[in-house]
């Protein structure tokens, strides 16, 4: 370990794998899934998505310990149709319910050309563009998103309806790295209006509303009643669209399979309060993949992505830019900075890391 900054501490890969992976496994997860949910939060901090890394490792513990996360969870497919499934994820842990899913989706789109495998009884899956990731190599366009606890407005609306129902999709490509979508559907994320209040900054315009449904750049409003605004903002700067894109999520993973969704959405927080009604199954999830030789040679169509992207690096760049970047260049940067330097933990993050590997006695660091 070495430190850069006060605030930013980088360890090698390794060592933060091996760690969460361990806490998994103490929280009764059995192995494969521990090394399995280890990767996909070790890979979020080696992207540079600290919210969605070790950041959560305490939060995942907490829900084992509380018995709000099943540690033995078998999800099993219930319903089975040619080019797509239906998985009941056990109520067990989101990371691995998810790439049981993945592996799923993609094995049958092999074959088939296309699969997608819809999962309800899940829980929190951490970043989607890492199940979006896995069908690369096999020629596989990749589409994975998932429902989540309401915190958003729809659009005219007051109070928490929606989740920030994050989707991702995945494009292989020949000489040019990978493009990669994933993104949340609300205009900003939770965790930068936390770091807005911890701060004492204002936040962007147009990025919440307060509890009578007034925009405000004031992050404490959130925490009194308030509501993220979907991406675009409100109606006349294209929040309906985001309004919108949040619905698509919320259907295809919630209501279309059966989970539960909008407001009724399970919280992701031990000592939250589940809402009055109950409807649905837990969190749900769609993992979707398409094969890129579906129509001709897989390799015509990878130097076509090649000159999609060749194509939009070579645009002329507005005043206050300096490049063009495709989707998917920031967490690839990220990724090999991490790779160079070590993966980057905030203080607050590595004192958490610490904490719960006193109390579990894992080594740590
Ligand atoms: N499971 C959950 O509850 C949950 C909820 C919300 C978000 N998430 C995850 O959080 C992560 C972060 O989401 P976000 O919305 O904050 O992402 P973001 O705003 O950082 O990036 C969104 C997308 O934009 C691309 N991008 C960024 N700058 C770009 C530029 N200048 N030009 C071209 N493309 C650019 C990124 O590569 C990415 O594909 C994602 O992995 C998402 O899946 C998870």
């Amino acid at each position: 370990m070495n430190s850069r900054s006060d605030e930013i501490l980088r360890f090698p890969s390794l060592t933060l794998r091996r760690f969460a992976t361990e806490v998994f496994r103490r929280s009764g997860v059995e192995d494969y899934d521990a090394e399995q949910a280890a990767d996909v939060l070790c890979t979020a901090d080696e992207w540079g998505i600290r919210s969605h890394g070790l950041a959560r490792l305490r939060s995942y513990h907490d829900m084992f310990v509380n018995n709000r996360i099943n540690a033995k969870a078998h999800p099993r497919i219930i319903k089975d149709r040619p080019s797509l499934m239906l998985v009941d994820g056990d109520n067990g842990l989101g990371l691995a319910v998810g790439a049981f899913a993945t592996r799923l989706a993609i094995e049958r789109a092999k074959l088939m050309g296309t699969a997608w495998v819809s999962v309800v009884n899940s829980n929190h899956f951490g970043i989607a563009g890492y199940y979006a990731m896995q069908g690369l190599a096999d020629d596989l366009i990749g589409v994975a998103m998932t429902n989540t606890p309401a915190l958003v407005a729809p659009t005219g609306g007051v109070g928490r309806r929606l989740g920030t129902n994050p989707l991702a999709a995945a494009f292989p490509t020949a000489y040019e790295p990978r493009i990669l979508i994933d993104m949340a559907t609300s205009a900003i994320s939770l965790g930068s209006v936390e770091n807005a209040r911890r701060e004492g900054t204002q936040l962007p315009t147009l990025s919440i509303v307060n509890s009578k449904g007034e925009p405000s750049t004031d992050p404490k409003d959130l925490f009194e009643g308030g509501a993220l605004l979907p991406l675009g903002g409100v109606r006349n700067s294209g929040g309906h669209k985001g309004y919108c894109l949040a619905a698509l999520v919320d259907l295809l993973c919630g209501a279309f399979p059966g989970a539960a969704w909008g407001p009724f959405v399970p919280p992701f927080l031990v000592d939250a309060v589940d809402s009055e009604r109950v409807v649905g199954q837990g969190v749900g999830h769609l993992f979707g993949f398409i094969s890129i030789g579906a129509f001709e040679d897989p390799a015509v169509v990878r130097l076509r992505m090649d000159d999609w992207i060749q194509t939009m690096r070579a645009s002329q760049t507005a005043e206050g830019y300096d490049q063009v970047m495709i989707p998917g260049d920031p967490e690839l940067h990220a990724s090999a900075d991490s790779a160079e330097h070590g993966v980057p933990l905030e203080l607050s993050v590595h004192n958490e890391l610490l904490a719960l590997s006193e109390k579990l006695g894992i080594v740590y660091g």
